[in-house]
């Protein structure tokens, strides 16, 4: 059984319960991040932190905890749950209220979730034969570099991809690709790496950034800049990042086969330069 956090108290999952009236429930009233877990250590944990505390900002929800309450916590719930390998779920709603109204009493303290998940990241299958990606309009809302938790644009292209037979979904927007499902997305042609700058359109991902400091040691020209579905079909290789896929080879795009269709040797050195870094504690 696993042992959560929930306002204040470790309690076994199963008494982790939260109200119907809880804006997170009701509203999506909330944001959230995850952080990944290697040989009992967080992973790019900082960054993961202050991105939480703008995404709270950004929607006026005081923060409960600084970041060293939160890493506290989170070491906790790491120490009790004997979490060795996986990640941990940290998501802050603007907590319960006694009714249901969109207009949120300012004083209403807010609910925080902790949730252990042992799963080891560095073990993929889809790391090994590469991911088949089909190409969705972008239906989401306009903000988003806050990480709330309203995925239903995000769950309805998973079903999409799974639908076609495929492993994710990138979104497009106005011709060019803005992310993917729930990560970023690259692309490599000749020495030159490609993804979308940061803006309110992609959630810039921690991994993305990560990403960008490893391959700074690389024969490889960065370019954040906008790119086309077509642009990354004609790619050498592609790839996707986020805390929990870490990096992954994306080998096909809607009809196209990237590549030689198998995952990209850039990708995959990535990769496996990203794991070597996490597992000497070198993205704190
Ligand atoms: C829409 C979106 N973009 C990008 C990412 C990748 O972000 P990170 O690398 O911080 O996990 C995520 C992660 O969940 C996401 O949901």
């Amino acid at each position: 059984m696993r042992i959560c956090f929930l306002n204040g108290q470790f309690v076994p999952e199963d008494e982790a319960k939260i109200s119907v009236f809880d804006r997170g429930f009701l509203f999506s009233d909330s944001v959230y991040e995850v952080s990944a877990v290697f040989n009992g250590r967080l992973v790019d944990n900082r960054g993961h932190l202050n991105r939480l505390q703008n995404s709270l900002s950004e929607i006026g929800i005081a923060s409960p905890y600084s970041n060293e309450e939160i890493i506290e916590l989170q070491k906790q719930l790491i120490e009790k749950n004997q979490l060795e390998n996986g990640s941990v779920y940290l998501q802050v709603t603007r907590g319960e209220e006694s009714a249901r109204d969109f207009l949120p009493n300012p004083s209403t303290p807010p609910t925080v979730v902790m949730i252990p998940q042992h799963k080891d990241l560095t073990v993929n299958p889809l790391a090994e034969r590469g991911a088949r990606v089909i190409t969705v309009p972008d239906i989401r809302w306009a903000k988003r570099h806050i990480k709330a938790t309203g995925l239903l644009g995000a769950v309805l292209a998973k079903q999409a991809a799974t639908a076609a037979g495929c492993d994710d979904a990138w979104f497009v927007e106005d011709g060019y690709v803005t992310e993917g499902s729930a990560n970023n997305a690259f692309f490599i042609k000749g020495n030159t790496l490609v993804t979308k700058a940061p803006s309110s359109q992609i959630l810039n991902g921690i991994t993305r950034q990560s990403v960008i400091r490893i391959v700074e040691d690389y024969d490889l020209v960065l370019e954040e800049r906008d790119f086309t579905v077509a642009e990354a079909q004609a790619a050498d290789e592609a790839f996707a990042s986020s805390a929990t896929m870490l990096i992954v080879p994306v080998v096909a795009i809607d009809d196209s086969i990237i590549g030689d269709g198998k995952p990209g040797a850039m990708a995959q050195k990535i990769r496996q330069t990203y794991i070597d870094m996490a597992l000497a504690n070198l993205l704190p």
